[in-house]
């Protein structure tokens, strides 16, 4: 019935849109007009440092005795590094290409999940084809990076650290270096050759999605760290290890400025000036090339509107000649293409700038070709190819690449009893203890006796996925079950472990139901995976208030509780601190949930295990809109204090904390529902057909008849827009908690869809906005949209007024987008959000 009503209602309306966006060559924001031009950078504030390592003629002479062998196409070859999710052995053989790397969802056949043997066995492949000399080419080996940014992160089995947040609670610099140690070999056992950490971010906008890829808000942490990890990774300048068989490649990331973006925006401009640069976001580099990192990875953002990848002044002359570095510049994953002038194909700037290898993962063959091009013209001089190529090569001297052999004879190669190997574990286990921070234990209730009666609840709490968060296995955590983890424990099997062999009872509800009433409940809960920009947020509230809910529930029931935090930044969570009698910020442990019990539970004998140690290296927000509260900010009021965290000696009463959260506007939270190409927490993309309702959390889904696919596709960059693709009737829908929308319907507020139409049949398509069952109100855009068919990005503007007409109840909208289809039909979307009164709203796209 509520079907038919559908289709009796249409209303036929005009077209009224629309824009076309620009695909490239793309500008940067310093182009656009009126921008006020970049200040200019003095390279004489910055630290002056000779390279640590001392020219070494005979390392010189051999570069150049190479490069003096090497055809152009191989030099050229050298400086691309391709995905092997888009280049074959044999194509990196055929194009001479200097280097390869796994992006965090690329996998030999394409398998998130392959076995580590099958790691082992491509990079033999890689290595052969590399070095085949069959074609009378010089037979360079190639060089593998890969995201191994806690544990060897890509691979099932392996030992996955904290996340560096959590690392920089534990403030033990002594500790990095082991990390960076067991990392590398259990990176050894794949026969890999380089991973693209330490991050060295100082952030200080925790809206960031990145926020727990850094050690701290505080520079001095992070210029702790950043040289011991290095030396983990790549073995201490002056000793026998360094850079030797059981050592691997580091990359100080990313060159400059991450973390300090406007309102803490991935690949955002950082605005700051020339000496805080230096002091905060750059404090790590000179310490980094100090301890004789050899890489350094340029970053997505840009300074005062100016890209990195085309920085001049700060790649070359601040990096390399005032810093003293001797390694190569990388650039991130097809950063060059976001530089003035370029495209992911093409970009000569980047590369003149100061880029020695571009990361290129699926548009290396065009770049291939153009670069190869620009040399020929010389709009790149062959000197400064050479300067590039020689720069790869000294790394790959410097590393033993000559002399390693094929990558399954290395050490540590093929023993795959390593990934995971008992005192990784125990090792990332004292990490998980270390970086536990205490905030709150009304009553002493922490440490809990092991013979106690423990009810575990919370969807974090059996959920080693969610406890490792981003860059686990997949790019952004997501699609992660315990089976993926053979050698991983989660927070309730830790405290099960130790409460059974004590004769305690520690028993497992998600949803907290028990029978006979625990002595008390660890509700175990917080953010799911995120990665880079899906990160980001609008401010700190916690969306979805699952552990809430439970620590009100068992309060109310008289059941003491410890929340225990999963987060990837610090979060304003004042009424779930309030509802629990201990608070615990946990991080992102990883796969040693063991560390957790550790700390939680008294031992066998009654005593203390393991105090807290943790101290919070990133300051507490007072407030969802308090983002930005650092260490030496003129007005710091933050509710916890950088550095703070309590042990089991403290008794402190915190008292009620205000429950409002000083959203501004709160009304104007609910403002985007779809950007770049995915839901704005706490908004879910669904995806429904007659089979029933798939959620789409993950860079593919399919909805269970088959009948509408969606599919992360890059715009502008990775993954920014979602490809839906219909074969039958189905729906898609952005859904969440009812808003009111009332008074932006009245005021003339518009919902704006960016989208483009790649194919369409004749079939209905109708979009509206829902408001709970059988209520929901829409428009016929089946006309629209064939007519804008292959006519690139659009933006519509339909006035939410029009919905209100249609039947949609705006006090109360739990749906703000559905698009039906009875396909085929192919629609790609950017972004769905409101905006304020636009000239050319109308009912319809
Ligand atoms: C890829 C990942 C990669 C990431 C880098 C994504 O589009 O799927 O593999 O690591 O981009 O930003
Ligand atoms: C990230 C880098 C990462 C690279 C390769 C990029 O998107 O910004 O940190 O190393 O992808 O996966």
């Amino acid at each position: 019935m509520r079907t038919l009503l559908y289709f009796v209602g249409l209303v036929v309306l005009v077209l009224g849109c629309s824009g076309e966006r620009s695909e490239s060559p793309r500008l940067d924001s310093h182009q656009a007009a009126g921008a006020a031009p970049a200040p200019r950078i003095n390279p004489a504030i910055w630290p002056q440092q000779s390279p640590p390592l001392p020219q070494d003629p005979a390392l010189e002479q051999q570069i150049a005795a190479l490069l003096a062998r090497m055809t152009l196409e191989e030099k050229v070859g050298q400086v691309i590094q391709a995905d092997i999710a888009s280049v074959t052995p044999a194509e990196v053989r055929e194009y001479h290409l200097g280097s390869i790397l796994n992006g965090g969802n690329s996998a030999p056949g394409g398998d998130n999940r392959a076995p580590a043997s099958a790691w082992l066995a491509l990079a033999d492949e890689f290595w052969q084809a590399s070095t085949d000399t069959g074609d009378g080419g010089a037979g360079i080996p190639t060089l593998w990076g890969t995201d191994a940014v806690h544990g060897h992160n890509n691979i099932v089995g392996a030992t996955i650290f904290p996340h560096n947040i959590g690392l920089g609670a534990a403030n033990d610099p002594d500790l990095m270096y082991a990390i960076g140690r067991a990392t590398v070999t259990e990176m050894l056992v794949t026969g890999l050759d380089w991973t693209f950490a330490p991050t060295i971010a100082v952030v200080r906008d925790d809206r960031w999605g990145r926020t727990y890829e850094s050690y701290s808000e505080d520079p001095a942490i992070v210029k702790a760290y950043a040289g011991r990890l290095v030396e983990g990774i790549q073995g201490a300048i002056g000793s026998d290890d360094f850079l030797g068989d059981t050592q691997l490649i580091a990359t100080a990331k990313h060159f400059i400025g991450d973390g300090g973006t406007v309102d803490g925006r991935d690949q955002g401009d950082n605005r700051s000036s020339e000496a805080a640069l230096r002091d905060v976001q750059g404090a790590g580099y000179p310490v980094a090339i100090r301890h004789g990192v050899q890489v350094v990875m340029a970053s997505f953002n840009s300074w005062h509107g100016r890209k990195l990848h085309g920085h001049k002044a700060l790649l070359t002359d601040v990096l390399v000649q005032q810093m003293g570095f001797d390694g190569f510049v990388v650039g991130d994953w097809n950063g060059h293409g976001q530089v003035a002038g370029c495209s992911n194909v093409s970009c000569a700037a980047a590369f003149n700038n100061g880029i020695d290898m571009f990361m290129a993962p699926d548009s290396w063959r065009g770049l291939f070709a153009n670069t190869l091009a620009q040399v020929r013209e010389g709009t790149i001089s062959e000197q400064r190819l050479d300067q590039a190529v020689s720069r790869i090569l000294r790394v790959k001297f410097r590393a033993g690449l000559f002399d390693a052999g094929l990558p399954s004879k290395r050490q540590y190669a093929g023993r795959y009893e390593l990934l995971g190997a008992p005192a990784h574990r125990q090792l990332a286990r004292r990490a998980v203890r270390q970086s536990l921070v205490l905030l709150k234990n009304e009553g002493q209730l922490l440490p809990v006796s092991p013979t106690a009666r423990i009810l575990v609840a919370g969807d974090g709490a059996d959920n080693i996925g969610k406890q490792s968060g981003g860059w686990t296995l997949s790019w952004q955590g997501t699609g992660n079950s315990n089976a993926h983890f053979p050698n991983g424990t989660s927070i309730y099997a830790g405290i099960r472990r130790q409460v059974s062999a004590a004769g305690g009872t520690a028993v497992l509800s998600e949803e907290g139901d028990y029978s006979i009433k625990p002595d008390v409940a660890v509700v175990v809960f917080g953010e799911d995976p995120y990665a880079e920009y899906q990160g980001d947020r609008a401010h700190l509230d916690l969306p979805g208030q699952t552990g809430l809910a439970l620590l009100q529930k068992f309060k109310a029931a008289g059941i003491p509780t410890v929340a225990v935090l999963l987060s990837g930044r610090a979060l304003w969570v004042n009424p779930e601190i309030n509802a629990a009698d201990a608070f615990v910020a946990a991080w992102l442990p990883g796969t040693e949930g063991g560390g957790v019990a550790d700390v939680l539970l008294r031992g066998p004998d009654g005593g203390i295990q393991h105090d807290f140690t943790g101290k919070l290296s990133f300051s507490w927000p007072r407030s969802a809109s308090q983002t930005a509260v650092n260490i030496g900010d003129a007005d710091y009021n933050p509710l916890f204090a950088y550095g703070g965290g309590l042990t089991y000696s403290d008794r402190v009463s915190l008292g009620t904390l205000s429950e409002d959260p000083q959203l501004a506007v709160r009304a104007g939270l609910a403002d985007s529902f779809l950007s770049t190409g995915d839901p704005v927490a706490p908004w879910r993309l669904v995806i429904r057909d007659t089979g029933g309702t798939v959620q789409v959390t993950t860079g593919k889904a399919l909805s269970p008849t088959g009948a509408l696919a969606a599919t992360a596709v890059d715009h502008k960059t990775q993954e920014d827009t979602s490809l839906f693709v219909w074969r039958g009737r189905a729906q898609l829908s952005i859904e969440g908690e009812p808003i009111d929308l009332s008074g932006q319907a009245a005021d003339g507020v518009a919902l704006e869809i960016g989208y483009q139409v790649i194919g369409a049949g004749v079939s209905q398509t109708r979009l509206s906005l829902g408001c709970g069952p059988d209520c929901a109100g829409g428009v016929n855009i089946t006309e629209q949209l064939a007519g804008k068919l292959n006519r690139g990005w659009q933006l519509a503007h339909l006035k939410l007024s029009c919905f209100a007409r249609a039947g949609t109840d705006m006090a109360s909208v739990n749906v703000p987008l559905e698009v039906q289809a009875a396909g085929p039909l192919s629609l790609q979307l950017s972004h769905v959000k409101l905006v304020p009164g636009q000239a050319d709203a109308g009912c319809t796209l």
